[in-house]
């Protein structure tokens, strides 16, 4: 009987690949199994859309100190400081170890690595590869994982519950279940360990920079299972998503384009930050976010722009390739054109509640990344902190589990439940998605107020109601599972938002009605099409009008 210690990981993002490949190293010849289950390859996910980069307190007048600062000074202090410390401290390091994995970071010819300024911190810090840094660190984990023979990649797999023990008065994890997306087949998956790696549930909103897995599925599990989450309120919106017109996934322009120089327009050309923060365009993301929210609600039009010409369209199209080949499909030249931008949802502050170690407080249950809420972030989060910790983290986390683990268990083959779940889910299934999106982006956005909170949890409400006469087995689909998590997370975060009685960071409460955030929702917004015209300017624009995504 061969007797190993048997790991699932949930997610195959960044936080998820880089926990895998840590442990897998770690455990050296010990006999070890990993799966590693996604939903879709790893060119969909969050992690490898990310743009910015890894924060890290390198050279010149940066210190781990000054970092740490501008991390409590975004989280409003609502972070956890001895983790901040830790996962800073470790920053250094981290880079180290990934230029010797490979990535290929922007350096000069000296070797000297280039780093970006985003908002919020004090000096330039981030590390990164262009504007893909997601996809370069995706790059070189997944080719780790493909010469790693004790972890097997399971694709097209969609987390649904975790398996509990019922026997103790504290329940363990005892694996999950899962539905196999190609069979629509349901089984349940035994392991030692439980790693939730399931990344964000940008998917709650209306216009998000998420992609369509980001429904916060790892997060609706552990919430079943009665785990803890802290900091749920906190949702940030990225201020400069790509305005085109269309709603569901948005493109993001990042904000390091503001680090380099570009601008922040209101609609009529003036500029958008001035006299609004000592740090201007590069405010904390919460500030920007509901500057260019009120802009937006002033000029009754739907986007604010970007102006991109300070830094010269050579340059820009050298330093943001990914950015300047999406304007471009669109018909706008950044530096010659004005660039549309408004805010969408981007990044869940808080989580399951975990220590730095990223365990839950569940036995058997760990979690990493976005779906964790370690405390790092507090009531924002300071850009490109992220990869940082979905690298640091889940290597403590790794290192944990193979300092404690000897072999433990006959290795358990899936077991089917013989259980088909449907191709589509009924109309009501859909409708409910759309209310639920409509009203977390209107009453749960970047301006808030109690009456809208409590409009949200009617809707939510209501969706509950659609979800109920689903839980027979036989209504399942993996749209009703999607749902299901979704309207669990939203009641979340609107509790949560309910229960802050001040304003903090991206929690933002105004008295009376909050005019919800219809301004850059196309569907609610009512007049002409955009014309992505500047009054007032001789500024040239796209000849076309861009096409809805
Ligand atoms: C960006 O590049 O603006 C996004 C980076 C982040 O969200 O940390």
């Amino acid at each position: 009987m061969k007797r190993t210690l048997d790991v699932l990981v949930v997610g195959g993002g960044i936080a998820g690949m880089s926990f895998a490949t840590q442990l897998a190293d770690l455990m050296g010849d010990r006999p070890l199994r990993i799966r590693l289950l996604r939903k879709t390859p790893a060119q969909v996910s969050c992690s490898y859309a990310a743009q910015g980069g890894v924060a890290a307190a390198l050279h010149g007048a940066d210190s781990v100190e000054r970092h740490v600062a501008d991390t409590l000074m975004v989280g409003a202090g609502r972070n956890d400081r001895a983790v901040v410390e830790l996962v800073v401290r470790d920053g250094p390091a981290l880079v180290d170890g990934l230029l010797g994995l490979g990535a290929r970071f922007d350096a000069d010819a000296g070797g000297r690595l280039h780093l970006a300024r985003e908002g919020g911190h004090s000096v330039a810090r981030v590390v990164h590869h262009q504007d893909s840094t997601g996809a370069e660190l995706v790059r070189v984990l997944g080719e780790r994982m493909a010469n790693t023979s004790s972890i097997a990649l399971l694709d097209g797999w969609r987390a649904v519950d975790l398996l509990l023990s019922k026997e103790t008065a504290v329940p363990r994890c005892l694996g999950l279940r899962a539905l196999h997306l190609g069979t629509r087949t349901l089984f349940d998956l035994h392991a030692d360990v439980v790693v939730l790696a399931t990344g964000g549930a940008g998917q709650v909103y209306a216009h998000t920079t998420n992609p369509a897995g980001a429904t916060g599925d790892g997060i609706a599990m552990a919430l079943r299972a009665r785990a803890a989450v802290r900091d749920m309120a906190f949702v940030q919106f990225h201020p400069t998503a790509l305005y085109t017109g269309g709603l569901g996934q948005a493109f993001l322009v990042s904000e390091a384009v503001r680090g380099a120089g570009a601008r922040l327009l209101e609609y009529d050309g003036s500029p958008l930050m001035d006299g609004k923060h000592p740090m201007g365009d590069l405010a904390p993301r919460n500030v920007v976010a509901r500057a260019i929210h009120r802009a937006i609600q002033r000029s009754g039009q739907a986007h604010v722009w970007l102006d991109v010409s300070p830094i010269g369209m050579a340059r820009f199209a050298k330093e943001f390739p990914a950015i300047d080949r999406r304007c471009d499909e669109l018909g706008i030249v950044p530096g010659r054109d004005l660039v549309p931008v408004a805010p969408a949802a981007h990044y869940l502050c808080g989580g399951i509640a975990t220590d730095d170690h990223g365990r839950t407080g569940m036995p058997g249950l760990l979690a990493v990344g976005e779906c964790a809420g370690s405390g790092l972030h507090g009531a924002d989060r300071l850009a490109s902190n992220s990869l940082l910790e979905a690298l640091v983290v889940p290597r403590r986390a790794a290192a944990t589990l193979a300092a404690i683990s000897g072999p433990v268990k006959e290795v358990k083959d899936p077991e089917s439940l013989r259980q088909h779940v449907a191709s589509r889910a009924p109309e009501p299934i859909h409708r409910a998605l759309q209310d639920l999106r409509h009203a977390m982006s209107t009453h749960v956005g970047i301006v808030r107020c109690h009456d809208g909170l409590r409009v949200a949890l009617r809707v939510i409400a209501q969706c509950e109601r659609v979800i109920a006469p689903m839980r027979s087995r036989r209504r399942w689909s993996q749209e009703l599972f999607d749902l299901r998590d979704l309207v669990c997370v939203a009641r979340a975060i609107t509790e949560a938002a309910l229960a802050e009685p001040e304003s903090v960071g991206t929690h933002y409460l105004v008295r009376g009605r909050s005019r919800g955030a219809s301004a850059y929702l196309p569907e609610t917004r009512p007049g002409p099409a955009p014309t992505f015209s500047v009054p007032g300017t001789d500024r040239s624009l796209p000849a076309d009008r861009p096409q809805h995504e």
